[in-house]
């Protein structure tokens, strides 16, 4: 606990001696997403992260989170340097979508606009029309779709079909999956239903459709902690990835929150839904990429300035 404390307070230093800012994502340990709330700088869901990062003064953007939203900060902001507490913190998205193969089907569908989600690397989004993230996914293929567009949609297939189901949208889809929300199971929810009859059900996208056919709200991070806050109930089974917990209880005191069941349903192991990408950032390497100065995103300038055109036309909407 000591030590905890003694990091907190030398990455509070360094952040200043840097003039450097802490973006974190929901999903990563306590300790940071506090340390980024105390600091000025920002906790939020992907959208977020990304329009903070873009607008925040600082020259210094320390991304507490996966390699695409580092990239995403980087493209947005090509002159300031962004760090990460671990490159190698990827996503199952990311990685179950190459950007040769990408190429080739979107090359095979040259009629539809490809939209493709914010949990991807630089060289797929060059590759895109739309960048969405799961706070706006939906209105934007329902714009799309209002304007008689037929989509071509990666790499979720559940949030992909969630979206499709919502808006009728002709979507032909890459198959990926994340493989924290892919663990969900609608039976085992249901049972956990049963055994807690008023509790309401929060659940993200990412999740299959068998989940969230029994949610009470569906939507991103930031949405799901502000349905906890709003919604009219004292408990609530959540179906994304633990580290929301914490803010969820920090907005909603006095409320419930339960974890959601997942394909490990054992003793010991009700609900196992924790990134293991995200997981890789903590307050050791925190502390040293503010030292030294290492583990810069670099993102090559022509990928970058070719996916920003996606990212911008998100932002644009979203304003
Ligand atoms: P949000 O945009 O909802 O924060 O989601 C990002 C993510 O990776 C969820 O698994
Ligand atoms: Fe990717 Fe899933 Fe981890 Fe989010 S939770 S970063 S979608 S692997």
């Amino acid at each position: 606990r000591e030590e905890r404390e003694q990091l907190k307070a030398r990455i509070r230093d360094l952040l200043k001696a840097r003039g450097a800012v802490l973006v974190a994502h929901y999903y990563v340990d306590a300790d940071l997403q506090d340390l980024a709330e105390e600091t000025g700088g920002c906790v939020s869901d992907s959208l977020e992260m990304a329009r903070f990062g873009r607008d925040h003064d600082a020259q210094t953007l320390v991304v507490a989170g996966v390699r695409f939203m580092g990239e995403t900060a980087k493209i947005l902001s090509p002159h300031k340097t962004v760090l990460m507490p671990d490159l190698d913190a990827t996503c199952s998205l990311d990685l179950g979508c190459p950007p040769e193969q990408f190429a080739a089907f979107c090359d095979a569908h040259p009629d539809r606009t490809v939209v493709v989600y914010a949990n991807t690397s630089a060289a797929v989004k060059a590759r895109a029309d739309w960048m969405v993230t799961s706070s706006i996914g939906l209105d934007i293929v329902a714009h799309l779709h209002a304007q008689g567009k037929k989509i071509l949609w990666a790499p979720d297939r559940h949030l992909g079909s969630y979206i499709q189901r919502q808006t009728g949208a002709d979507m032909l889809m890459w198959q990926g999956s994340c493989l924290v929300h892919d663990e969900f199971k609608g039976i085992e929810l249901e049972l956990m239903k049963k055994e807690h009859p008023g509790a309401k059900v929060l659940v993200h996208p990412e999740s299959p459709a068998a989940v969230t056919a029994l949610a009470d709200a569906v939507g991103s991070t930031s949405q799901l902690i502000a349905a906890a806050r709003d919604m009219d109930a004292t408990e609530f089974i959540v179906a994304t990835d633990l580290g929301l917990l914490h803010k969820m209880r920090e907005a909603a005191p006095g409320k419930t929150f339960i974890a959601a069941p997942t394909a490990g349903n054992s003793a010991t192991c009700k609900s196992c839904a924790h990134c293991p990408w995200m997981a890789m950032n903590g307050l050791r390497n925190l502390a040293a990429v503010l030292e030294r100065g290492h583990n810069e995103v670099h993102v090559d300038a022509e990928t970058g300035r070719k996916a920003r055109v996606c990212i911008d036309r998100m932002l644009d909407f979203a304003a």
